[in-house]
């Protein structure tokens, strides 16, 4: 299975990153980072890392056969263009190849509250396919820390995903 986890520049980059560290090793991984979402990566990772700005890279062209993609976060930018059609970055474009192929694109937009037209887009993407997933905290596995919090979300993206984790306690699963 091959997947791009892409990071753009809202709030909770390490979610992404997180993602992307917990994927299994028998997952080829391919990531992307837009300009706007700068941190220092870890040197360690078992990753194929791409220049935004490279829409001529591999994972630009629905021949290499990416299965699915992940963008977490997206921010409200990156979010209205994939919805517009708008392929002006490595990000959008594999966005955009996802959809043309009917590939598997899940969206974790982070913003609060949300505007009129981010609503609108994110409804139009739903409609075609895109699943969106937001940073939601859940409370019922009953997480102590930030770190659990955060295994919630990414547990519930690799679930989206078809990964098998145990990165949360599901529901019910004590009795
Ligand atoms: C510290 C910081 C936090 C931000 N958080 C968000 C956010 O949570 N959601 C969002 O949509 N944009 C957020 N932005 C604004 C985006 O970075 C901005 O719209 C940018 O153009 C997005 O570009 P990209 O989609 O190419 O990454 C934030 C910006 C900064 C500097």
């Amino acid at each position: 299975m091959k997947i791009v986890i892409a990071i753009s520049g809202a709030s909770g980059v390490n979610l992404g990153l997180k993602a992307l560290r917990l994927l299994p090793n028998t997952i080829e991984k391919h990531f992307i980072m837009t300009d706007n979402s700068k941190i220092v990566l870890d040197e360690e990772m078992d990753v194929t890392i791409h220049n935004n700005k490279d829409i001529g890279a591999s994972i630009a062209s629905g021949s290499f056969g990416i299965d699915a993609m992940l963008i977490a976060p997206c921010s409200m930018n990156t979010l209205a263009k994939i919805s517009c059609g708008i392929a002006d970055n490595l990000v959008t474009r594999v966005a955009s190849v996802m959809i043309k192929e009917q590939k598997k694109l899940i969206l974790a937009p982070r913003e609060m509250p949300y505007s009129a037209i981010s609503l609108e887009n994110m409804h139009k993407l739903s409609t075609l396919g895109i699943v969106i997933a937001p940073p939601v905290m859940g409370y019922y596995s009953k997480q102590q820390t930030l770190d659990d919090m955060e295994n919630f979300i990414v547990g519930k993206w690799f679930d989206l995903l078809g990964i098998e984790n145990n990165l949360y306690k599901r529901w019910k699963t004590d009795e």
